[in-house]
This record gives structure tokens, C-alpha cells and sequence, in this order.
């Protein structure tokens, strides 16, 4: 095992979140090698973590890509009591998901309980290519087309230019590498086309293939290494590749 905060440990050891485990250190419930642990111990192989004295060991790394069905949201808790994402995954290690999607908007999404990859992969530097189908109001024209691909002026400035597509007069795909809250829904509104419905097709190279809604698959080992070889700034030999099957 490579050497990481006790918080960091805590959550692989699937206890609780970081921020949970903060609290749990500070309220001296959790011990190394015996002595107390404090919010900046650095563990490292061969040391004894334990909580209300029982010893915690580090859950294997595991990676999940879930359809995320509309209605279920990405934070650990709704206050109006929907669904979570985490709910729906069924997995005995304590995954969470890489960055957000809108309560109401549908598609892939990448759990895990790898901190420092998730870490990298929300990380604007990595350029994570994210694909959006969305439909909106009205019928977008060429020029409404052409601001999104030159980049457009939203409140928090200016968004990288989008590769996008017309599928139907009401429905654009838009491919993006930032991920500020509410981006394509900004970026559409700005144009004077509102989103209506939003499906995120593709995340990182990873497709919905064979996933129904509300359905998930852990990743092949091929396709983790994939993501861990990203660099910054630089999609992958093999990501963005169509998935479809040639008909003939
Ligand atoms: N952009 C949005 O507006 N919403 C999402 O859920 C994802 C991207």
C-alpha cells in the first residue's frame, strides 16, 4: 500500500467519507500503532489503524460505471429525500462519484473509491472529455451552433470552445472537457435554446453500452488502466473511438 492520510484511509477502509473520518479523528476515536490519530498522520504499510478499537483494513479498489437514471441525485444526501446515485449502486466498497449530473439529468457516471484518481479525473487539467445529447427549446440555427464551438460568455467567464453536432432540429451532442455546475444547461440557455432534457453518452471514453437506466457494471481492468494512463491535456490512444457496431 502506498502511504496516505489517515483520513484518506479511513474512507478506503470505507468507514465514512474524508470529511466524515476528519471528524471522527478529532473526536479521538481513532488510533495508529495505539497512539491517538490526528487529522495530518500519514499512514504507511505495516501500521495499525483502528477505530473504537477495532482494527480497519483498506477495501480493494473498485471502479463503477452506473447509468444514472432522472430523479436520483449526486451528493451523499437530498435534503428533499430523492434517491442518491450511491443508493442504487450495490457494491460492497464505498464508492462515490467522480464530480456531479443535475438531479435531472441522465447517463454515465463513474463511481469510485480511488481518491486520487477521482481526483485527477475532475481535475481541469486532465480535460476529460464528457459528451451531452441535449434537447432543447426551439430549433437552434448555424449560428447558435458556431457560439458553442467558438466558446461562450457565461458568469463565471468564458467557456472552452465545444465540439458540437446537430442529431435533430431540437437536439444538439456537445462535447466538453470542463465541468462547471449546470455548464451545458448554461451554455444552451445563453444561446436562447433551454435544455429541456439532458443524457450524458459518454464520460471519459466510457459508453452506456448494454446499461439500462438505473443499471451498473464495474470496469474491466483494461479500461482502468486506460484512465490512470491519462495525461494532462491529452485524451488517451483509444478514447472518444466509436463504440457502434458497423451494420451491414
Ligand atoms: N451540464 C449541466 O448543465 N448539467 C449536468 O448535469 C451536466 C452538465
Amino acid at each position: 500500500m502506498a502511504g496516505m492520510r489517515l483520513n484518506a484511509y479511513l474512507a478506503r477502509a470505507g468507514v465514512a467519507s474524508r470529511r466524515g473520518a476528519d471528524e471522527l479523528i478529532k473526536a479521538g476515536r481513532v488510533t495508529v500503532n495505539e497512539e491517538p490519530g490526528q487529522l495530518n498522520t500519514f499512514v504507511e504499510a505495516g501500521d495499525r489503524v483502528e477505530l473504537d478499537g477495532r482494527t480497519l483494513e483498506l477495501q480493494p479498489l473498485a471502479y463503477v460505471l452506473l447509468h444514472k437514471p432522472a430523479g436520483t441525485v449526486t451528493t451523499a444526501r437530498d435534503p428533499q429525500g430523492r434517491r442518491t446515485v450511491v443508493d442504487l449502486v450495490d457494491h460492497p466498497a464505498r464508492v462515490v462519484p467522480v464530480g456531479r449530473l443535475d438531479a435531472d439529468t441522465t447517463g454515465a457516471l463513474l463511481l469510485t473509491n480511488d481518491g486520487e484518481l477521482a481526483h485527477r479525473l475532475a481535475h481541469p487539467r486532465y480535460e476529460v472529455e464528457k459528451l451531452y445529447e441535449a434537447t432543447v427549446e426551439g430549433e437552434p440555427d448555424d449560428a447558435a451552433l458556431k457560439r458553442l464551438e467558438s466558446g461562450v460568455e457565461l458568469d463565471d467567464g468564458r467557456t472552452a470552445p465545444a465540439r458540437v453536432r446537430r442529431l435533430a432540429p431540437s437536439t444538439l451532442e456537445l462535447a466538453i472537457h470542463e465541468g462547471r455546475k449546470h455548464q451545458v444547461k448554461r451554455m444552451l440557455e445563453a444561446v436562447g435554446h433551454p435544455v429541456t432534457s439532458l443524457h450524458r453518452s459518454r464520460y471519459a471514453g466510457l459508453t452506456l453500452e448494454g446499461l439500462e437506466p438505473g443499471a451498473w457494471r464495474e470496469l474491466e481492468p483494461s479500461e482502468v488502466e486506460r484512465l490512470r494512463k491519462r495525461q494532462p491535456g491529452r485524451a488517451p490512444a483509444g478514447a472518444g473511438r466509436s463504440t457502434g457496431r458497423s451494420s451491414r
